[in-house]
Formats: structure tokens, C-alpha cells, sequence
């Protein structure tokens, strides 16, 4: 199959381009399509066969349900059983945003969404490429992450096409994604909300318009124990090619320890990527050093995460070498991506 890549602005939507995309969501195709937080693959959710092209076209585990995705909060009445209180408050604040929330399903939703669960997730992104779409098919639109399972969520066009050209029709080229992390999973079924996946809402943001808010014990810890209660936590991810270790605690001795570390693999003739900050960059004289962002702003930091990955894959590092951060606001966020990455290997630094 041909992947055809079209380029859309968002303030300046072809309407040729959307129609063509819109026929072919329609038609039970794939498309790809950018959101506020990481680039989509979209199928038309309420056609099981559509879907089931996702899970192929990816190489999803089954039992890993998928996101619909809506344009207008009046969608959610036929999708599921109801909405509590917690949902309303959220849906006002944060929608369209980067809130996906988990209700009760209603019996519309094909069991290949909710993976054989009795509930659903569903958002509203903030984005106008991906609500001109979802508006035009005229239908909810079920959208993993548009990467191969396993592998970093894109945040550009590029991103989709290497892990997706010749196995999806089309690919729309919306720029770089803003937040550059997924969107926060909020389950509302139990008493109390729960999050299951931090993400571009921050847990703080949350209990401010909630009161309580649980998180999922397995959010930063990789452990086999912890059964995670979104099935997606599961399984690997994020995952670059080279092994990956992220070191903890007090900075400088963090700079002091991969500059060790750099210097022992260097002279046995390894390539060594780390991942740093904009504050410790000139630190770090060996190796191929890679800012993630600014420490004092998170948000830079989350902007370009996988980014920052996948170009330490195309330089066909041997190692990875990456600073913590510090777990507020999206530090949450941050530190899940990079432990899943790590697949858990954290080397925390201590006084010599
Ligand atoms: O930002 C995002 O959320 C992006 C964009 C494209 O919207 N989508 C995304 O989808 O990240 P995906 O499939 O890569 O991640 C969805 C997560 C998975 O961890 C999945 O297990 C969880 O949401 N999930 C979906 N339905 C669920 C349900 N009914 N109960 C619990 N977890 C659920
Ligand atoms: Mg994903």
C-alpha cells in the first residue's frame, strides 16, 4: 500500500484534503492525523473490521483497548451508561485537552475497543485538524498512538512514517505535536478517581478541581508484581534500541556519575547518548549529549521526550545514559516515559 503524507495547517484547514481524509475514515481506512499530545492512527470506532486494522497496522496486544475520540462532549450520551459528577467538573475544565476519562461503556462501543472491559475511554483532543476529522466522518474515532507498538510515541509526521509507510493510506502532516506526551488517563468507575496514566494534565491540576485523586501504584515503578490497571502500562514501551539507564538524585552528582560512566564505555570504544537538560549540557564533553529541555519548565522537557529518543536511535547509539527529573507537574509524566524506556533500570547516585 501507498502512504500517501499530506501537509495541513491548522488555522488553515484544505477542505479537499479533509474530505479525502475524511472518505477514507468512512471507508473503514486508517488515517493518521495529529492531536495536542502525540500523533494518532485513526479508524472509524464504531466499525469493528476499521479497527481491527489498528491492532494489525500496529502490532497491538488484543487486550489492549483503544481511545475513541469525540469532537463535541453531547457525543458521550450514546457512548456510555452515564457521566458522573467528577466527569462533568473534568469535561468543563479540561476538555478539549489532554484528559482522557474511563466511564461505564453503553452497549454501542464494539467489545475490540474496550478490549472485552465493560468500560470505555474517551477524549476530546485539543487540536483542529483532529476535530475537523472526527466532525467530517461523523462518527467517534478510535486512536492509538500512531507508532508500532513498543516504540516511542510520534510527535511528528516523520515519526509516523517510519514506523507506518506502506501500511496505512494516509498520514496528515500537522507539524509537531504541542505537549508531546499522551494524554492523562482518569478513571471515574471506582469512588474515587484514579489515574492510570499520567500525562498532559498534571495530577496536581486534578486534586485541585477533585479534592482526591489516587494514582496507580504502578505509574513510576517498574515492577513485575504491580499488575497496572490500564492494560497499555503493561507491556514494553518507549523503548530505544540501545539499553538504557536513568540516573537519580541530587544533580550534580548525577553529572558527576554519567561523565564516569561516559568516559569508561567511551574508552572501550562505545557510543554513548545521554540525556540532559539545557542547564547541564556544557557538563558533558564526551558522548553525544541531547537537551531534552529546561528543568525549570517541565512542559519543554515532555515537548521532547520521544523526540529526543528516536534521534539517539537514528545515531545508532550503543547506550543511553538519561537525567531523572524531579517528579512534580509533568515530571510524573516524564519519569513513567523514562522508566518504561529504561524498562526500570535506575541507578540512584549516592555520596562517595
Ligand atoms: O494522547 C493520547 O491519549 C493519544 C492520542 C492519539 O490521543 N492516544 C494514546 O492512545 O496514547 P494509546 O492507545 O497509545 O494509549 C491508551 C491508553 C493505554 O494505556 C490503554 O491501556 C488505556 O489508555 N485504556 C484505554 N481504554 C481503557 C479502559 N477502558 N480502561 C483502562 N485503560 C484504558
Ligand atoms: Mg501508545
Amino acid at each position: 500500500m501507498k502512504t500517501e503524507i499530506l501537509l495541513l495547517e491548522e488555522d488553515k484547514i484544505d477542505r479537499d484534503i479533509m474530505k479525502k481524509a475524511s472518505n477514507l475514515i468512512k471507508a473503514g481506512e486508517l488515517v493518521a492525523f495529529p492531536t495536542e499530545t502525540v500523533y494518532g492512527l485513526g479508524a472509524d470506532g464504531l466499525n469493528t473490521e476499521a479497527v481491527s486494522k489498528i491492532f494489525k497496522a500496529k502490532g497491538r496486544p488484543s487486550d489492549n483497548p483503544l481511545i475513541l475520540h469525540i469532537a463535541d462532549p453531547e457525543q458521550l450520551e450514546d457512548l456510555v451508561e452515564e457521566v458522573p459528577e467528577a466527569g462533568r467538573k473534568c469535561i468543563e475544565k479540561f476538555w478539549p485537552g489532554a484528559l482522557t476519562l474511563i466511564f461505564k461503556k453503553s452497549r454501542i462501543v464494539p467489545d475490540i475497543i474496550s478490549a472485552g472491559l465493560d468500560t470505555v475511554a474517551i477524549r476530546m483532543p485539543d487540536n483542529k485538524i483532529a476535530l475537523e476529522l472526527i466532525k467530517e466522518s461523523n462518527r467517534p474515532i478510535a486512536a492509538p498512538s500512531a507508532n508500532t507498538s513498543g516504540k516511542p510515541s510520534p510527535t511528528k509526521a516523520e515519526h509516523v512514517k517510519l514506523d507506518m509507510d506502506g501500511k496505512i493510506p494516509m498520514i496528515i502532516d500537522g507539524g509537531s505535536t504541542g505537549i508531546g506526551l499522551e494524554s492523562t488517563v482518569l478513571d471515574l468507575t471506582e469512588s474515587i478517581p484514579m489515574v492510570l496514566r499520567p500525562g498532559g494534565v498534571t495530577v496536581e491540576e486534578l486534586r485541585e478541581l477533585l479534592g482526591n485523586v489516587e494514582t496507580d501504584s504502578s505509574i513510576t515503578e517498574v515492577d513485575s508484581d504491580l499488575i497496572p490497571k490500564s492494560p497499555g502500562q503493561k507491556y514494553k514501551h518507549y523503548a530505544p534500541k540501545a539499553e538504557m539507564f536513568i540516573y537519580d538524585g541530587e544533580i550534580e552528582k548525577i553529572i558527576h556519575s554519567i561523565r564516569e560512566e561516559t568516559k569508561i564505555h567511551f574508552e572501550n570504544g562505545k557510543k554513548v547518548g545521554i540525556m540532559c537538560t539545557d542547564q547541564t549540557k556544557e557538563f558533558y564533553k564526551q558522548g553525544i549529549s541531547i537537551s531534552m529541555g529546561n528543568r525549570d519548565d517541565k512542559s519543554s522537557i515532555g515537548h521532547n521526550l520521544f523526540n529526543t529518543i528516536r534521534r539517539l536511535d537514528e545515531l545508532d547509539v550503543d547506550i543511553i545514559l538519561a537525567e531523572s527529573v524531579s517528579m512534580e507537574d509533568m515530571g510524573i509524566a516524564i519519569m513513567n516515559r523514562m522508566l518504561k524506556a529504561a524498562d526500570g533500570k535506575i541507578i540512584r547516585v549516592k555520596e562517595e
